[in-house]
Order: structure tokens, then sequence, then C-alpha cells
């Protein structure tokens, strides 16, 4: 579904990301594992194109991300979306109008301003909604939500946008640790059930440990592992977090 090839990256002359490559299955869950500071988030951050890249490939599909025009990268963006750990809803909008959010790009410009969605897109929205449990706040403004609340509307309005590829940056990172576990439970069952492709960015060694199928390691902007979760060892752990 996505690989990547020779991502690297520099900032102000100082490497950020070397040589990254690595490959995501679809229908797979890979955690990104590192330190703060290690380059998670400017990976991300590549993938979507937000940042340009001093060397590398990103093939989403048969689209090299980094070579497309701007019309098929908007394309390929429109079947990514994002989920962040400061949750990155519009505060004062409802949860229903968050959600109709992530389908923006395709409806004509009158409609976005008037608030205008159609029908049919609304009840999409609606049962997102339903699938992360929400629905009883579907009218109450983001910023009423709690902070679990408004992960799992931000994870509705993936829904709604008809992500295959779901980019989590450190999606629990701003929550207690029993919601944290709640969030990751659902993201787990929409990858089980409904196919839906993540890589999620932690910095947490025993949420990735019981989280996701696969793991890419990444220490000071170096990939150091790429392997299932079920053969993770303590060795990799120190891999990962060992000062380079
Ligand atoms: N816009 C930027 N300009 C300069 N340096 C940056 C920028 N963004 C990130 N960095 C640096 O890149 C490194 C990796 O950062 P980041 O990708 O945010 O790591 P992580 O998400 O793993 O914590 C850090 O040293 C950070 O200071
Ligand atoms: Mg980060």
């Amino acid at each position: 579904m996505l690989v990547v090839e020779n991502l690297t990256k520099t900032y102000a002359g100082r490497s950020v990301l070397q040589n990254i490559s690595f490959a995501i299955r679809p229908q797979s869950f890979t955690v990104v594992l590192g330190p703060s500071g290690a380059g998670k988030t400017t990976l991300m951050r590549t993938i979507l194109q937000l940042v340009r890249l001093e060397q590398g490939r990103i093939w989403f599909g048969d689209h090299d991300l980094t070579r497309c025009s701007p019309t098929q990268l908007r394309a390929s963006r429109a079947h990514i979306a994002t989920v962040a750990q400061q949750f990155n809803l519009v505060r004062r909008r409802t949860a229903l109008e968050n959600c109709l959010g992530g389908r923006l790009s395709e409806l004509p410009l009158w409609r976005c301003w008037l608030g205008h969605f159609p029908l049919s897109l609304q009840r999409e929205a609606l049962l997102a909604l339903e699938r992360v449990r929400l629905l009883e706040v579907a009218f109450q403004r983001a910023d009423q939500l709690s902070g679990g609340q408004q992960q799992r509307v931000a994870i509705a309005r993936a829904l709604t946008q008809r992500a295959r590829l779901l980019l989590a940056d450190e999606p629990v990172a701003s929550l207690d640790p029993e919601t944290a576990h709640t969030i990751l439970q659902l993201l787990t069952s929409l990858c089980a059930r409904e196919g839906l492709t993540i890589v999620c960015n932690l910095h947490q060694v025993e949420l990735a440990r019981q989280y996701g199928d696969h793991v890419l390691g990444i220490r000071a902007g170096r990939l150091v592992l790429d392997k299932p979760t079920a053969q993770l060892t303590d060795h990799d752990i120190d891999c990962i977090y060992s000062h380079p």
C-alpha cells in the first residue's frame, strides 16, 4: 500500500531522516516507535508531502507522491487521513460537522460556505460517529467533548473521509492511560474489521508491544528496526532507546 524508499531529510544542514526505507502492507497496523526527537513526526509529514525531501520516493499504490502532479497528489491525499496528538478539530463546530470536514475537498465551494451538505453525506458521517460509539454527541460542539471523545471524532472524520490509510501521530499522548487504551483498541478493531491500514507513531514501548502487528523503530533519524511485534525482543528496544 505504501512503499518508502531512501527518504532523506535535512533541516539547516542537520540530518533528520537518513535513508529510510520500508513497506506498509494493506490492512496492517504498524507502530513507528522511537524517542522524542527521533524523526517520527517528520516522517509522517514527508509521507504527506508537507515537507520537501532531499532524496527518496514515496509510493502510494502506483503513484510516487514525490513526483506526481498536484492533481494526483490531491487525489492520493484524499485517501490518507491523519489523527494528531492535539485532536485537530474545529473547536466551534459540532462533532458531525467535523466529520463532514473530511469530505470538503469533493464538494463545490458554495456548499462548504453555506454548510450545506448532501443528506447522503450527513448520513455517512452519522454512521461513522456510530462506529466510534459517539452518536449521542453528534450535535455537540467539539470543544465541549472530553479528550478521548475528541480523538474518536477525529477517527470518525477519517472514516467519513473513506480513507484507506490512517497516519496517527502520537494519538494518545494527550490522554490518560485508560482512554489511551480505548483509542488504541478502537484503531486495532478498525484495522481488523474494516480493512483500514494504520501507521501510528508512539513513544511508549508498552503500548507498541500491546497494539499493532508490526514495529518500525527509529533512532536519531535512522530506521533501526523493522519486524513483526510478536518478534520484538528487549534487545530491539535497547537498540531504539540507547544513545547513538
Ligand atoms: N521545522 C523544523 N525545522 C528544524 N528542525 C526541525 C523541524 N521539525 C523537526 N525538526 C527537528 O527534527 C528532529 C526530529 O523531530 P520530530 O520529527 O518532531 O521527532 P519526533 O516526532 O520523533 O519527536 C528534531 O531534532 C527536531 O528538532
Ligand atoms: Mg512527534
